[in-house]
């Protein structure tokens, strides 16, 4: 993304993706502006991934567009995706087991190198200073708290002005959940704009700027975070009835 960019960081407009002869996704239009944290949410299988997939050009579109910092991205492969400033943290972490923590953070990097390697490398460590403390160790054999800082960590190592993250503090404890959540607000207060998706609907719109809501591959609606959390819709299907907790 050029630094005199102001327009906002991903734009996706009417995009279609369809798998097997079905349509996953169906006309999904949604912005994410350059600085602050946007949230999809919605039941399993309403084409979340499927959508954070079609963002990062592992999937492609039938029709429709995806622009990113003012230019299109819609059929860029996906390493040029990330080279442009667009890092993902995948669905249920994807660490490379069999690797160390630093070569899943190298892996990260890229086409970074020398010097602004180096710097990404320990902004990253700072970050997570237990991943420093695990650099030797194989991926496989950290926790899944652990492994989804890598994953996060592995992101950020591409230096990316948009994170997607999809579904971070899935199967972790309260705990590490929480820090999840304050990993998430910190990244974004250091200028990284982010676009989350999260099955933990309370937490995600007290995080989040602007939400929307998918159902069957279908933004069914939309508003700021404190519209989405006071909306009955939202309240009776995601947070546990109008009471609210
Ligand atoms: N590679 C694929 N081939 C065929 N169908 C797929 C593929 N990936 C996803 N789908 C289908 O697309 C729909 C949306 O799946 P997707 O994983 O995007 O949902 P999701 O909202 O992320 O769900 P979850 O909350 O469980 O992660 C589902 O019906 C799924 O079966
Ligand atoms: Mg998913």
């Amino acid at each position: 993304m050029s630094d005199t960019w102001a327009g906002p960081a991903l734009q996706v407009d009417r995009l279609v993706v369809g798998m097997g002869g079905q349509t996953i996704l169906n006309e999904v239009s949604l912005s994410v502006p350059a600085r602050g944290v946007v949230t999809v949410l919605g039941a399993n299988g309403v084409g979340k991934t499927t959508l954070m997939r079609a963002i990062s050009g592992i999937y492609s579109a039938a029709s429709g567009s995806i622009t990113f910092a003012g230019e299109a991205i819609t059929h860029l492969a996906p390493h040029r995706i990330v080279a442009r400033g667009l890092a993902q943290a995948p669905e249920g972490r994807q660490v490379f087991s069999s690797m160390s923590v630093r070569e899943n953070l190298v892996l990260g990097a890229g086409a970074l190198a020398g010097r602004e390697f180096d710097r990404t490398f320990d902004e990253v460590l700072q970050r997570f200073p237990l991943l420093r403390e695990r650099l030797a160790q194989l991926a496989g054999s950290l926790s899944g708290g652990e492994q989804q800082m890598l994953c996060i960590g592995r992101a950020l190592m591409s230096r990316p002005r948009l994170l997607l993250l999809d579904e971070p503090s899935l199967g972790l404890a309260p705990k590490i959940v929480k820090q999840i959540f304050d990993l998430v607000a910190s990244i974004r207060d250091s200028g990284t704009a982010i676009l989350l998706v999260e099955q933990n609907v309370r937490a995600a719109l007290k995080v989040a700027d602007h939400a929307y809501v998918m159902e069957g591959g279908r933004i069914v609606l939309e508003g700021t975070a404190a519209q989405l959390r006071d909306d009955p819709r939202v309240r009776d299907a995601y947070l546990g009835g109008a009471a609210g907790h």
